[in-house]
């Protein structure tokens, strides 16, 4: 079975039967994870939104509430996308696998992309040139996602063995350094030994990224020059 076969049948079982926050550690991590997104997204007003790898749609649905002009959300899982598209059919629901160039050509420029979760699916950094394509000028990509040297990926590695593959934030940084028109810069999320106020601690936004102990989640946002 090919890592996308795998996840395709995994996924469309987490999205349809699974709990509302996926693979989530539970429901607060995944409110914590929007919100530090939705903080970084600047204004959705009249924007064009992607969410790759949209799962359940909840971020789609909170892009629409906050005043997108359209809003498309991509899956694997395209079974259980139809169950969204009866429900939501303001939103653009499209099954597909954003590796595939054919797919990729079908979906148009956007203002504001996210991948939330799912780059430790995608290949990096190929996947970024594709993003950057997919960004109109002045667009803006917002992601989410645990790296190569987060604590728990040796554990997760070993439970899905060589398909899930966290991405290397040196590589990404290379190549975001190809490309002097965009603005980018990362930050750290560490769960917190007390989590009773929230789950992660976040470390300051930088563009040297180093922590004393690996984050549990990088996240990252990419600015495209307005005439890149
Ligand atoms: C862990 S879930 C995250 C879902 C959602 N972004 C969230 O934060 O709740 C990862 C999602 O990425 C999707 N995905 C993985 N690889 C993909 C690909 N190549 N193209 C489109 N979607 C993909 C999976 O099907 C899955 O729904």
């Amino acid at each position: 079975m090919t890592a996308n076969a795998y996840w395709v049948e995994y996924f469309e079982k987490v999205c349809k039967d699974g709990p509302a926050w996926i693979d989530y550690s539970n429901e607060r991590v995944q409110l914590q994870t929007f919100g530090a997104v939705l903080e970084v997204s600047d204004s959705l007003l009249d924007r064009r939104v992607l969410d790759i790898g949209c799962g359940r749609g909840a971020l789609c649905r909170l892009a629409q509430v906050l005043g997108a002009r359209e809003v498309t959300g991509i899956d694997l899982a395209s079974d259980a996308l139809a169950g969204l598209s009866a429900r939501h059919p303001d939103i653009t629901w499209r099954g597909g696998d954003i590796t595939e160039p054919d797919f990729r050509a079908t979906l148009g420029t956007f203002d504001v992309i996210y991948s939330l979760e799912s780059m430790q699916y995608l290949p990096v950094p190929e996947c970024f040139d594709w993003i950057h394509d997919l960004l109109a000028p002045g667009g803006r990509f917002v992601a989410m996602f645990p790296y190569e040297h987060c604590p728990i990926v040796a554990d997760t590695k070993a439970r899905f063995g060589g398909k899930y593959v966290p991405p290397s934030l040196d590589a990404i940084v290379a190549w975001a350094d190809t490309k002097p028109e965009l603005g980018w810069a990362v930050r750290g999320l560490r769960f917190q030994e007390d989590q009773r106020v929230a789950a992660y601690a976040t470390s300051p936004w930088t563009t040297s990224p180093g922590w004393d102990a690996p984050p549990n989640r990088i996240q990252l946002v990419l600015q495209r020059g307005k005439a890149g």
